[in-house]
């Protein structure tokens, strides 16, 4: 049996500024997807939050890029949008960048990862949240689970994964991408999503040899980057992926020790800084101090004919204090380095910057250097 697997999120409004998803815009959502459930569009849901990112976790049978899943999509926001406005709420409607709806939601300012694959006998799924970063904050933890053997064990000592996977990489920059195999291309891979505001990886799937369906992907990450969209930079591309596991892939702890490290990534403050990513449970997913650290939220399903159970809240465990305590440690020390690269993002990268102004300011007494 085919199910496809959709998570659709956007901000579109903050509580209090960029920190937090009110619960009236979480309520909105609940109900308009529990229509959608009762009218049979839907087989399944669960509305989350991580930061101010208004997550639809939703479970269907009309594939990838379905005109009515996204479109019901679009309308939650709107109308949570709707709300926000009236509650005051920050930057209400930031992440719609349209006014109209034409099919697709692809290109509209929300983030989306989906994908469509036959169900196992028990198909756990794990949905990834995060928040003030943007899509190639995944690119490290994908590797490591898909590809590194000193993250995931079963590499080396599991015949079903000992093959490797295929890598589908986007040049978000070159709009093309490329399908690569590990471990045979490992270093030509690296040499791409190294780069991760360039190149960000899309989808992974199994090799031929595997025991799962090839060409059913097995992880999908959301690869919007609204400046791109807009020409400018508006809203925020904060991610989200899915990654399926165990029986022929990376059990469900291989997938979680991925976020093992609170690397640095983009997109903390203004967008604008590097920061480590702090793997965080779904009650502190609010971002506060110098408004983040960056944070992911993991939540873990078992999936059956399309429905969900309760998630598990994968990143509320002791086993993770000490990765959070070293994400802190990292904050403090970023922290000090104020506006200097590269706690600050380099020129180019930056959502915010004053320095077209201060150099016109200062044209003048710019003097020839002899
Ligand atoms: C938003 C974000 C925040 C804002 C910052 C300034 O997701 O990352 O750090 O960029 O709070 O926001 P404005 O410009 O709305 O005052
Ligand atoms: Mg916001
Ligand atoms: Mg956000």
């Amino acid at each position: 049996m085919k199910t496809t697997f959709s998570v659709i999120k956007a901000d579109v409004g903050g509580w209090p500024g960029h920190a937090a998803v009110h619960p009236s815009l979480k309520e909105i959502a609940d109900k308009k997807l529990r229509e959608a459930e009762e009218n049979g569009l839907l087989k399944d849901f669960y509305v989350a939050s991580c930061g101010d990112d208004l997550e639809l976790i939703m479970t269907h049978d009309r594939g990838v890029d379905s005109t009515e899943i996204h479109s019901l999509a679009w309308d939650t926001f709107c109308e949570a949008t709707e709300k926000a406005k009236e509650l005051g709420l920050y930057g209400a409607g930031q992440d719609l960048l349209s006014d109209a709806f034409s099919g697709n939601i692809r290109g509209m300012g929300p983030g989306i990862a989906e994908m469509e694959f036959t169900e196992r006998k028990a198909e756990p799924v794990i949905v990834f949240m995060m928040d003030k970063t943007e899509p190639g904050a995944f690119n490290l933890p994908v590797f490591k689970i898909f590809a590194d053997p000193f993250n995931t064990a079963g590499l080396i000592i599991d015949p079903s994964i000992h093959d490797g996977f295929i890598f589908e990489v986007w040049d978000i920059q070159e709009h093309k991408h490329v399908f690569m195999e590990t471990p045979e291309e490992m270093y030509d891979l690296l040499a791409l999503i190294g780069a991760k505001s360039r190149f960000v990886i899309k989808r992974v799937f199994p090799k031929k040899t595997s025991k799962l369906v090839a060409k059913e992907p097995v992880a999908v990450i959301s690869t919007e980057k609204l400046y791109q969209i807009a020409g400018e930079y508006i809203g925020k591309d904060d991610p989200v992926g899915v990654i399926r596991a165990q029986s022929g892939l990376p059990a469900l702890g291989e997938v979680l020790e991925g976020f093992s490290l609170p690397y640095l990534v983009s997109g903390w403050m203004r967008g604008s800084h590097n920061g480590p990513l702090m793997p965080v449970s779904l009650k502190n997913a609010r971002c506060t101090r110098f408004d983040g650290p960056p944070r992911v939220v993991a939540l873990g399903f078992q999936l059956k004919n399309g429905k969900l159970t309760q998630p598990v809240d994968l990143f509320d465990d002791p086993a993770f204090d000490s990765i959070r305590l070293e994400a802190q440690h990292i904050t403090d020390y970023m922290r000090r380095h104020g506006p200097f690269e590269p706690h600050r993002l380099p020129l180019q990268d930056m959502e915010y910057t004053t320095l077209p102004k201060v150099m016109k300011k200062l044209q003048r007494r710019f003097k020839k250097i002899k």
